[in-house]
């Protein structure tokens, strides 16, 4: 406790000096990079001066995002993949978890493959793989999903079988196949299994049993999505533009953790077969958007490829929530990690505690609003100046709706003169409907409420809009609740409530 206490007054007191002595921001060379080399992100909060990101100086090209639902992780993203594919002609593969990028990549012209939906993976297909290499990714997704690794005669009964049933297709285990060669299934290997249980020898049928249990619920009839021939080709799609793999369709979480754990792995082994050329940015992005059991666990490929690093052009964008779902080896070891929005403490604690921004940039990231976003970049070489700053905002593709709320109406001549007072507030479409929500309001109230907002112009005084709040059936106490969450002092609260009760 003491400790703590004793870093916490550190950490301010270093914040100070710093903003004295030093810029606190990175220097306009840094941040402003050639147009035709790097993607243009936002205009930095102090001295305004454009940022476009480029992994020239960095430790790597991954990128974290993290942020609560809503501040725009995903915008950026797309924002990001858009540019990307514009400056260096980058390919994107989106692990799309709940199949929320679909709309987007169908409108730009990409393409959709929906697993669970008519699109199968083969997890057993090698793309150029040693088959022995392939057997200890299986079986590590196995023991990430399952709870394999309790049992250690079934595990070894599974690792032997699947190597079997690599044998008897005519693959050498220990050398690269030959390309074209068709791979087995798991279908196969169960009926390996199935005739050792049935030829009797095997003295311990039950574990026999189980193993086959196990296996079985990823190659069910109907659920057989892993275990039949695969419809498509991963290599092939990792440089095909922009790509969606929406995983919505597949059962449950386990589905979808195999298919990411699947699709990480395979083309980490293409970047490695294709090597590197020094001329071209980015190939290819892969960008896993709330996989949380495959970004926290250390036995995903998402560690491995954050931690191989830069050489083979290849980047991963991890997105999520929540920041203690993104294992500490991904945020220590990523190039650069984007903080949008986070409210809750021991989130901001765990990044704090990651990443050492000063106490200055953690107030900030609670007051952000949508989009805007503390950038932290970790550089190759010892640098002098600070390495997080705060971007104004996150200029995307889309154009963002802001609501005002002003109230000139209720302040007296001498409070606008003395201008202590915050005069207007902006709330992004999704924000404001967020707080509506948090005052219960129904989803058809909150629409009609937007609806009368629009209609002036996104521009209202505070009486009228609490007026219109009251007629919605919101009641006096959640008024001051309202008023107080936007930091109007109770002085003034009181004056608003008292106008708002002689209105009608
Ligand atoms: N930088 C931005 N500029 C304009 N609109 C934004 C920005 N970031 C997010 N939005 C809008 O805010 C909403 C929520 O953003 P989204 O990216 O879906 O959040 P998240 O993925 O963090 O939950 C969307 O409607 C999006 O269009
Ligand atoms: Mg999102």
């Amino acid at each position: 406790m003491t400790l703590m206490k004793f870093q916490n007054i550190m950490s301010n007191e270093i914040a100070k000096r710093v903003f004295v002595t030093r810029p606190p921001e990175p220097p306009a060379n840094i941040l402003i990079g050639d147009p035709l080399k790097s993607v243009y992100i936002g205009t930095t909060k102090m001295f305004k001066v454009p940022f476009t990101w480029t992994y020239a100086n960095l430790t790597n090209p991954h990128i974290a995002i993290v942020g609560i639902t809503g501040s725009g992780k995903s915008y950026f993203v797309k924002t990001f993949l858009v540019r990307a594919n514009y400056v260096w002609g980058t390919s994107a593969v989106i692990v799309d978890w709940a199949g929320e990028y679909k709309a987007w990549v169908k409108q730009s012209g990409g393409t959709i493959v929906s697993l669970g939906k008519g699109a199968y993976i083969n997890i057993m297909d090698l793309s150029g793989m040693k088959p022995l290499d392939r057997v200890k990714q299986i079986m590590n997704s196995f023991e990430l999903l399952t709870d394999i690794s309790d049992f250690p005669e079934q595990k070894r009964l599974t690792e032997e079988a699947i190597e079997q049933a690599y044998t008897n297709m005519g693959f050498n285990v220990s050398e690269k196949p030959l390309a074209g060669k068709e791979a087995p299934t798991l279908k196969d290997v169960i009926t390996l299994f199935q005739e050792k249980l049935q030829d009797g020898t095997y003295e311990y049928p039950a574990e026999l049993e189980n193993a086959i249990y196990r296996l079985r619920q990823f190659a069910r009839e109907g659920e057989d999505y892993f275990a039949r021939k695969s419809t498509i080709d991963l290599g092939q799609l990792a440089s095909s533009g922009l790509v969606d793999i929406d995983l919505s369709g597949l059962p449950d979480e386990r589905f979808r953790a195999l298919a990411a754990l699947f699709i990480l792995q395979t083309l980490k082994e293409k970047m490695r077969f294709e090597g590197w050329s020094e001329s071209k940015g980015l190939k290819t992005i892969v960008v896993l958007d709330e996989a949380w059991k495959v970004a926290s666990d250390n036995r995903s490929d998402a560690i491995t490829i954050v931690r191989e690093g830069r050489k083979y052009q290849f980047g991963l964008i991890v997105a999520s929530q929540n920041p203690t779902d993104i294992n500490e080896a991904i945020f220590s070891n990523v190039g650069t990690t984007f903080i949008l929005r986070i409210k809750f403490e021991k989130f901001i604690n765990y990044i704090q505690g990651s990443l050492n921004f000063s106490d200055f940039i953690r107030s900030e990231i609670t007051k952000f609003g949508v989009g805007q976003a503390a950038v932290e970049m970790a550089f190759q070489t010892a640098i002098r100046f600070p390495e997080t700053f705060i971007l104004e905002k996150i200029y995307g593709e889309e154009p963002l709706s802001v609501y005002n709320i002003e109230l000139n109406g209720v302040l007296t001549q001498a409070e606008i003169a003395a201008n202590i007072i915050s005069r207007e507030y902006q709330f992004e479409t999704n924000e404001f409907k967020n707080i509506l929500i948090e005052y219960k309001f129904s989803a058809e109230d909150i629409n009609a409420i937007i609806g009368e907002f629009d209609q002036k112009s996104r521009n209202v005084g505070i009486i009228d809009l609490l007026v219109l709040f009251r007629q919605f059936g919101m009641n006096s106490n959640d008024m001051v609740r309202f008023l107080k969450g936007l930091g109007i002092d109770d002085s003034l609260i009181s004056r608003i409530i008292t106008r708002v009760g002689k209105n009608g």
